[in-house]
């Protein structure tokens, strides 16, 4: 039985029906938006890892541990974590094995060699109990439908006192990227791309400490991630952002046509530009939670 809600009414019950998520959360359909994501990690490395940094500090990862990465897909923030370990190693674990191949490619490149990959989905994680002294997830809590019960496997797989922590995005008026890249895809194929909010659906403050809370972590803290991105003009950033929401679009794109799309984006982000630099909101939500001993 859950404990009762602080709101009276369990988390559970509030997220439950995103439409989306009958989709949004099947293999299928992240294998087929892998390709997006290849064509956007070819740097191998993060082309920004400020959240990423947060998100190791706050979980309290030492260069020792056993960390496990939830929703891992290409490798985000199992990458950065295993530069932050000396002797521990990180496991990036996904329902998708095509995103986790794509994750061990980028590895290989960046010759590290403490990441494991693991197909997993997050409802049933393929680990013994007790087994990771951290654990970690980038933008993927909120594809599940059952989000508490998901957490709680994290809390069964976490070692006790352990730490984990789940970053999320926020509101999508909080993230101008998305609505321009929709609205840049919009202009170029002349049809609708209406964004996809099951992104943001654990974008309002509170939600994630109710999932913590929900499914027994001991204690539960939620902060807010905010930053001003700097992309130069030029930069990928806009491409690679196209690359992931339409990854079925862009294969037949010429070089010209990406001119042409990407120009509508961009047109979309104007009012952040500032000389040669776009000053680009992003914001996102941490939740933190610590297991009992
Ligand atoms: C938006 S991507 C985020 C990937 C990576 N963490 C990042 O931030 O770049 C979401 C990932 O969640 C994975 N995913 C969605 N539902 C899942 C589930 N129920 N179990 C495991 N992975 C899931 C998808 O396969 C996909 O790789």
């Amino acid at each position: 039985m859950d404990a009762p809600h602080r709101l009276g009414k369990s988390v559970t019950e509030k997220l439950v029906t995103d439409p989306a998520s009958d989709t949004e959360n099947r293999t299928d359909y992240w294998k087929n938006r892998s390709a997006g994501w290849t064509e956007a990690a070819t740097a191998a490395k993060p082309n920004d890892d400020t959240f990423n940094l947060r998100l190791i500090e706050e979980v309290g990862i030492t260069p020792n541990m056993d960390v496990l990465d939830v929703a891992s897909g290409t490798g985000d923030p199992a990458i950065t974590i295993a530069g932050a370990l000396e002797i521990g190693s990180v496991t990036a674990c996904d329902m998708t094995s095509e995103m986790l191949a794509v994750a061990a490619a980028r590895a290989a490149k960046l010759s590290i060699i403490n990441l494991r990959i693991a197909a997993g989905n997050m409802n049933a994680l393929p680990f013994s109990n007790s087994t990771f002294d951290a654990i970690t997830s980038r933008n993927g809590l909120m594809f599940p439908d059952d989000k508490v019960g998901c957490a709680r496997e994290v809390l069964r797989v976490l070692k006790p006192e352990g730490t984990a922590g789940w970053m999320v995005w926020g509101p999508i008026e909080a993230n101008p990227t998305f609505l321009a890249v929709n609205a840049g895809l919009e202009k170029f194929f002349s049809e609708k791309f209406p964004p996809r909010m099951i992104r943001h659906n654990l974008g309002a403050p509170g939600l994630l400490t109710d999932v913590i809370k929900e499914a027994g972590f001991t204690s539960a803290k939620e902060i807010e991630l905010k930053q001003e991105r700097l992309i130069n003009v030029g930069d990928n950033y806009f491409r690679r952002a196209v690359a992931r929401t339409a990854p079925h679009r862009i294969g037949n794109l010429t070089e010209r046509d990406w001119m042409v799309l990407l120009e509508n984006v961009q047109n979309a982000c104007a009012n952040y530009l500032d000389g040669d630099i776009y000053r680009i909101p992003v914001v996102a939500r941490l939740g933190i939670g610590t297991a009992g001993s």
